[in-house]
């Protein structure tokens, strides 16, 4: 496995690789990584000849009050994780080599960025955007791979290929978790036992989902009742619960019951546990609920 920190010389190995007309799998990662990066580089190694990660802690994704300086970093643990999962390259560029020249270029998908972590979080999406684009102009890669933890950011990608016509296919991954629920997150290490504990309430409230659209409620009793789960846990604090068309993150009618609704939804929260932000949702499919 290579380990690669400069642009250019990732360029001259992708033109080595396409002498032989081989598939390039990417995972853009900020490293740190846990089951759920490693679920997407065994995904990308199972589908494409070659297998690169990015490891990049992007500052352009954080607010000025975020945790960028406290973000947790292990480039040792994230290597031996890498080469155990069979990826080729890593590319690990420091800030210097990615926006070194001073970046004036700022690319933002407009809408779908509004709602939900866009709002609370303004000016993310233009950074993960930003920085997903130059990735893909580097690794030029065939196919790249999102775990749906981050379903609003895969819509956000997924939108931004599709507008800039670029030649890659963005492969959305199913959420990995931890045995008892929780989401995998490299911000879960922040968690204090006593908040480790109370986050459960993110997946369990999102299990009751499918008995609560069963039983016939609106989108509007649906997020109330989400909120009151939530609410119970002394230590969460809710950002947000929402309720949208995926990936259009188009509102629904509050009084529409959800069993009715024909399109794919999403259900989605975000809330805090003392300093830490989690997220956390459900896609359900065009349908799914119809009786
Ligand atoms: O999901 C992440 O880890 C980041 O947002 C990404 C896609 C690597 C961009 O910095």
């Amino acid at each position: 496995m290579d380990i690669i920190r400069s642009i250019a010389d990732f360029k001259y190995k992708w033109k080595q690789w396409k002498q032989n007309d081989v598939t390039v799998g990417f995972v853009p990662t900020m490293g740190y990584l846990h089951q759920g990066h490693t679920s997407l580089m065994e995904r990308a190694r199972q589908e494409c000849d070659i297998v690169v990660i990015s490891i990049f802690v992007n500052p352009l994704q954080f607010g000025p009050n975020e945790d960028f300086e406290q973000y947790p970093r292990d480039e040792q643990r994230d290597v031996t994780i890498a080469r155990e999962a069979g990826v080729d390259v890593v590319f690990i560029p420091d800030v210097k080599e990615m926006y070194g020249s001073g970046m004036k270029t700022n690319i933002a998908v407009s809408d779908i960025t509004s709602v939900m972590c866009g709002a609370n979080r303004p000016g993310h999406f233009d950074g993960v955007a930003t920085v997903v684009n130059k990735l893909f102009h580097i690794v030029r890669p065939d196919k790249a791979y999102f775990g749906m933890k981050d379903a609003q950011q895969v819509a956000v990608v997924t939108q931004m290929v599709l507008d800039l016509s670029m030649d890659v296919e963005i492969v959305p991954c199913d959420i990995i978790r931890e045995e008892d629920g929780l989401a995998m997150s490299s911000r879960n290490k922040y968690l204090k036992p006593e908040e480790r504990k109370q986050a459960l309430i993110l997946s369990d409230s999102l299990m009751k989902v499918h008995k609560w659209i069963e039983e016939g409620v609106t989108v509007a009793q649906l997020k109330q009742l989400i909120t009151a789960h939530v609410d119970v846990v002394p230590l969460s604090e809710i950002q947000y619960v929402a309720l949208y068309t995926y990936p259009g993150l188009k509102e629904l009618p509050a009084k529409q019951k959800v069993m009715d609704i024909q399109e794919t939804i999403i259900v989605a929260l975000a809330v805090m546990f003392g300093t830490t932000r989690l997220i956390d949702n459900v896609v359900i499919y065009g349908g799914e609920h119809r009786v």
